[in-house]
C-alpha cells in the first residue's frame, strides 16, 4: 500500500483502503480487482451554469451580426465544410465568402431554417456547405454578408491516407457551466494541439431549464464559437439533444439539435443525421445514436451492417466509434444503460477490430482494457467480459463539466475490465502518429494545461495488433 502523486503512472500492489478527509487534497491510487481508481479529490464546488450576462455569451456587435458560428466536416473525405451561423434581426444572407492565400474569393450559398419550440421561436439558422477545398490548406471565410460581416478561418485536413498524422480532441457532456468553460480553455491551451474535436454528445443542457428554454441553445452556441468556428467539431447526439417533452406539446425528438447542427450523413449513405461516418486523415470515424432504434432490421442497424465492411484499413488504419451512452461503465450512474446496444453491436466491433470507442453520458472519466463480452447466448451462461486483443478500448469522456455535476459513485470493487477511472472534469486528445501508433492522453481541469492524468500508446488493431494494455507488464 502506498500514497503517491497523481502524475505518477506506477501501480500499487493489492488492496488498499483509502479514507479521504473531505476538503483535503489527497492523491491516492488503488488497485482492486481491476485497474486504477484514482481518488484524486477535486475542490468541492457546486457546478453551476454561467449567468446569461457572462462574457462568453456576449452577442457580437452590429446589425444582424452572425453569431454562434460553427463548422463541421461537410463530406466523406474532408474536402468540404459545413458552415453554420445564426442571425437574429432578419434572415439576411445565407452566403459564405471563402478564400485561401493562393485562391480567388468564392461564394457558397446555403439556406436558413427556423423552428418553434413551445413558446420559443428560433432566430434564423444558416447552413452552407463549402466544397472542393484543397487539402491541408488554411481558408478564411466571412459570413454576415450585406449586414455585419465577421471573418473566421479553418485549416482543411491532409488527404486521407494510412500514415497521415492527426490530432483529435475529445470532449463530452460539455454544457455551459463555469467548469465547462474551464474544460474548453484547457482544450484550447493544451500543448498537444487538437485539430478537430470528436464531441460525444450532450451539448447545451438547455433541457434542464423550464420548458427546455432554447435560449440556452443560443447561449451555448455563442460560448463554443471561439473554438468551433475555427476547427470542426464532429457531432454525436446525446440524450440532452432529444428535447422530447410531450407535456408541453413537443413530441418531435431532436428538433432543436437537428435544426442547429447539420452533419454530412448522406455522404456515408445514412438516412439520418443521428448516425453517419466520415474519413479524416488516417481515421474512419463512425458516429452512432444511442437514442435511435438499433435493433435488427432498423435503419441504424442496416446502415452499420453495411458500413463496417466498407472500412478500408489500408486507407484509414484507425477505426474510431463515437456513441453517447457507454457500453463499459463502472460508475453507479447510467449503469448498464448502454447494454442493449452493446448486445446488438459488440460482436461486429470485435470482428472489424475497432480501435477505440469514445462515449460520454457518465460525468466522469474511465478507460477500459481491451475486452469483449460476446460469447453469451441464452443457454451457455458465458457472460463475463474477457480480455480480447481484437476488441476496442472503451473510453468514457463525459466529463466536460455541465451543470449536473460529477458522477462520483463507482461500483466496487473496480471491475477487471476497467483500467483507470476518476471522477474529475477534463478532456482528452487522440494523437495519431502513423498507421501503427497513436498517443492518447486525458487532462483533468485541476492540473496545468500540459499535465496528462492518464495516457496510453494505442497500437493499431489492423497494422500492429499486439497487446497495448497499460497494465500488461504488471
Ligand atoms: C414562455 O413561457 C414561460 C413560462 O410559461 C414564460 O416565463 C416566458 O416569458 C414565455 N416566453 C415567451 C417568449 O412568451
Ligand atoms: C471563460 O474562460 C475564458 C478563457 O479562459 C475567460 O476569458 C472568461 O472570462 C471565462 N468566463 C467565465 C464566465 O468564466
Ligand atoms: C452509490 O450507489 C449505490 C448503488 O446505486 C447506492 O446503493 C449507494 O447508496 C450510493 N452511495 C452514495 C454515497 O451515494
Ligand atoms: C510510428 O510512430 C511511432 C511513435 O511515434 C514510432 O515509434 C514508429 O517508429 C513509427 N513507425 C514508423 C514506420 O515510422
Ligand atoms: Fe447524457
Amino acid at each position: 500500500m502506498g500514497v503517491m502523486g497523481f502524475a505518477s503512472a506506477s501501480v500499487f500492489s493489492s488492496k488498499l483502503a483509502a479514507f479521504l478527509v473531505l476538503g483535503l487534497v489527497l492523491n491516492l491510487g488503488l488497485v482492486c480487482n481491476g485497474g486504477k481508481t484514482s481518488t484524486f479529490v477535486r475542490k468541492v464546488e457546486k457546478t453551476v451554469d454561467m449567468p446569461l450576462e457572462s462574457d462568453v455569451f456576449k452577442a457580437p456587435h452590429g446589425y444582424n451580426a452572425p453569431e454562434q458560428v460553427h463548422i463541421t466536416q461537410g463530406d466523406q473525405l474532408g474536402k468540404a465544410v459545413i458552415v453554420s451561423w445564426v442571425t437574429v434581426d432578419e434572415p439576411g444572407s445565407s452566403k459564405v465568402l471563402y478564400w485561401s492565400a493562393n485562391s480567388k474569393k468564392k461564394t457558397a450559398v446555403g439556406k436558413f431554417y427556423t423552428y418553434k419550440y413551445y413558446n420559443y421561436s428560433s432566430p434564423y439558422i444558416h447552413h452552407a456547405t463549402v466544397r472542393n477545398l484543397e487539402y491541408n490548406t488554411k481558408y478564411y471565410y466571412e459570413v454576415g454578408i450585406g449586414h455585419t460581416k465577421r471573418q473566421f478561418w479553418f485549416v482543411t485536413p491532409p488527404a486521407v491516407g494510412p500514415d497521415v498524422p492527426y490530432t483529435f480532441g475529445l470532449i463530452g457532456d460539455l454544457g455551459q457551466s463555469f467548469d465547462s468553460n474551464k474544460t474548453l480553455t484547457h482544450y484550447e491551451l493544451n500543448p498537444q494541439k487538437g485539430q478537430t474535436v470528436l464531441f460525444v454528445g450532450d451539448l447545451s443542457y438547455a433541457d434542464n431549464y423550464p420548458n427546455h428554454d432554447n435560449h440556452r441553445w443560443d447561449s451555448w452556441g455563442r460560448f463554443v464559437e471561439r473554438s468551433v468556428a475555427y476547427q470542426p467539431w464532429i457531432w454525436t447526439a446525446g440524450n440532452h439533444e432529444l428535447d422530447f417533452a410531450p407535456e408541453i406539446g413537443e413530441t418531435k425528438p431532436f428538433k432543436p439539435y437537428t435544426h442547429r447542427y447539420h452533419v454530412p450523413y448522406k455522404a456515408s449513405g445514412s438516412t439520418s443525421p443521428l448516425w453517419y461516418s466520415i474519413k479524416r486523415a488516417s481515421s474512419h470515424i463512425i458516429v452512432l445514436s444511442s437514442y435511435s432504434a438499433y435493433g435488427k432490421y432498423t435503419p441504424q442497424y442496416k446502415w452499420l451492417e453495411e458500413e463496417l465492411p466498407k472500412v478500408n484499413r489500408n486507407e484509414t488504419p484507425w477505426l474510431i466509434v463515437l456513441v453517447h451512452s457507454p457500453w463499459y461503465n463502472s460508475y453507479n450512474y447510467h449503469y448498464m444503460e448502454g447494454e442493449t446496444m452493446r448486445v446488438m453491436f459488440e460482436a461486429w466491433f470485435v470482428k472489424y477490430k475497432v480501435d477505440v470507442v469514445f462515449a460520454g453520458h457518465v460525468h466522469a472519466y474511465e478507460r477500459s482494457e481491451r475486452v469483449s463480452n460476446i460469447a453469451y447466448n441464452v443457454i451457455n451462461g458465458i457472460c463475463s467480459p474477457v480480455k480480447d486483443q481484437s476488441a476496442p478500448v472503451y473510453i468514457t469522456i463525459g466529463d466536460g463539466g455541465n451543470l449536473e455535476g460529477l458522477a462520483t459513485n463507482m461500483t466496487e470493487p473496480q471491475p477487471a475490465y476497467s483500467a483507470y477511472r476518476e471522477a474529475s472534469f477534463g478532456h482528452a486528445t487522440f494523437d495519431i502518429k502513423n498507421r501503427t501508433h497513436a498517443y492518447y492522453s486525458w487532462h483533468r481541469n485541476q492540473d496545468g494545461y500540459a499535465v496528462q492524468a492518464d495516457s496510453m500508446w494505442f497500437f493499431n488493431r489492423y497494422y500492429h495488433p499486439v497487446d497495448d494494455s497499460t497494465s500488461a507488464q504488471s
